[in-house]
């Protein structure tokens, strides 16, 4: 592809989330999120996403009790809360436009609910703002990437109460207030759609803390929670800071249907649309109406206040982005065929397509899909803020970690990227890749699925120097990023 090469100023970078890359969990003031309780279950199979998801009350009180941090994982992440600045300086050494992060509330109001915000913790995200800015990245924060403060779980019943709207906006304006000088790219919730696929973690919501209720109902009404929360975020950060751009964010699961059936192709259009539903919400401002008619046949009544339709009509997002990891197939009967895991999905296996070690199928055009069918649909910009491959990798004798199946997995989606936006038309800001440093996975709470450009060298329970090691990805993508892809 000589010669090809990204649009002048294409943002590209890595993106992270506090509470996988953070650690310092009970340090600066920090209050405790729900992922600091999250515990992770290294006997069961990486591809059982559902009991790697499971909690109950007394887990949350389990682990409230507990010290022992090698069981909770996100406790100690990569301890980027105290190795940041060696962090930072390595994205830059690759070339790094844009640093994708999350704030995490708990560190900012450590119970959620507080009227005073936690000065350190303020004082820390200046400091990484600071940093960015020393080395020329810009960040792009996410408000909200499952990281609620657990006392709001416990509570007041997590995002299904109606005043978690209130604390999430007091949340925003300290925030905006804060950062206006430093931070104009701006995320609300971290794939709002994942509280259907993890309640607890994206709307701190325990299933046993709702009987009599039916439990659709509460992920919806938390969900709804969710979308006005966003609105007045989006709302609230154009007011302090005029010119800043606000997304969305969506998991990008594309389905594929797995034969030319009209049953296979209408319950991909229908999977489709389970997903759409929630950037339709955010992009159009309405519920759209195909979501509306799941409510009404299955019974599901949304409680809203006057003023909801209004406020998310007024205040929809600048852009939308998305992570993207992989395809799945769909049919009508999974009767006799191989299914597999995904990103917090089981779908039918695509017979074209390798997997990953964890079964994520990897699917480069399938990227190329995703970003014409968002743009079309939506014709608002697109980041891509997710994408990369979860894979174990091997430190040799000499220290060297040659992660060619990275490079290769990237190489691949760089290319149908491209050609998405140069054949296509898509209009593309950036790229943010996942884990760009090693961090713990959200789904299955492990190190060892490692992402990132850097390696961090701890297990699974939490043991290690926490020495940083460029892998061969590192230097390949600084390549990448210095060539505007041309070097691809
Ligand atoms: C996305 C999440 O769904 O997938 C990230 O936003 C997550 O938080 C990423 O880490 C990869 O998933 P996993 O389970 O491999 O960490």
């Amino acid at each position: 592809m000589p010669n090809r090469r990204f649009p002048e100023g294409f943002l590209w970078g890595g993106a992270t989330a506090a509470n996988q890359v953070e650690g310092g969990w009970n340090e600066g003031g920090k209050g405790i999120s729900v992922s600091d309780c999250a515990r992770h279950h290294l006997d069961v199979d990486v591809t059982d996403y559902r009991k790697h998801n499971e909690i109950t009350t007394r887990d949350v009180e389990e682990a409230l009790k507990s010290d022992d941090d090698s069981l909770y994982p996100k406790r100690h992440g990569s301890q980027f809360y105290h190795h940041y600045k060696e962090d930072i300086a390595m994205f830059a050494e690759m070339g790094f436009k844009v640093y994708r992060l999350s704030i995490a509330w708990s560190r900012i109001f450590p119970n959620g609910d507080d009227r005073e915000p936690n000065e350190e913790g303020l004082k820390f995200y200046d400091n990484v703002f600071d940093e960015c800015k020393k080395h020329g990245i810009e960040p792009l924060v996410t408000m909200s990437h499952y990281e609620p403060p657990i006392n709001l779980t416990l509570n007041y019943d997590g995002w299904y109460s109606r005043e978690v709207i209130g604390f999430f906006e007091n949340y925003v304006r300290t925030i905006c207030t804060r950062y206006r000088d430093k931070v104009r790219y701006w995320l609300t919730f971290n794939e709002v759609d994942s509280m259907i696929r993890h309640p607890y973690t994206t709307g701190g919501l325990i299933e046993d803390r709702f009987q009599g209720k039916l439990w659709e109902e509460v992920i919806f009404q938390a969900m709804h929670h969710q979308f006005v929360a966003s609105a007045l975020a989006t709302k609230i950060c154009h007011e302090i800071i005029p010119g800043s751009k606000v997304g969305c964010m969506l998991t990008k699961l594309t389905y594929y249907p797995y034969t030319c059936k009209p049953e296979d192709v209408l319950k991909s259009q229908q999977d489709m649309r389970a997903l759409y539903c929630y950037s339709d919400t955010q992009v159009f401002g309405e519920y759209p109406s195909y979501l509306l008619a799941r409510f009404r046949n299955k019974g599901i009544n949304i409680r809203k206040e006057p003023q909801d339709d209004e406020i998310m009509k007024s205040y929809p997002v600048d852009f939308v982005s998305f992570s993207y990891y992989m395809s799945s197939c769909t049919a009508a009967s999974t009767e006799g065929l191989d299914v597999t895991a995904g990103n917090t999905v089981i779908a039918i296996k695509n017979p074209y397509l390798p997997s990953s070690d964890w079964g994520w199928q990897i699917d480069p055009i399938g990227l190329r899909i995703s970003m014409v069918d968002l743009y079309d649909r939506y014709r608002k910009p697109l980041f891509i803020v997710e994408n990369g491959l979860g894979a174990r990798d091997t430190v040799n004798e000499d220290g060297t970690i040659d992660d060619q199946y990275r490079i290769d997995y990237f190489d691949a989606h760089f290319r149908t990227m491209l050609d998405a936006i140069e054949y296509d038309g898509v209009e593309c800001m950036g790229y943010t890749s996942w884990g760009c440093i090693d961090l713990v996975s959200e789904s299955t709470k492990q190190m060892s699925k490692r992402y990132g450009f850097i390696y961090v060298d701890c297990d699974d329970h939490g043991n290690g120097t926490y020495r940083r090691i460029p892998k061969k990805s590192f230097h390949w993508y600084k390549k990448v990023i210095e060539s505007n892809g041309e070097f691809l």
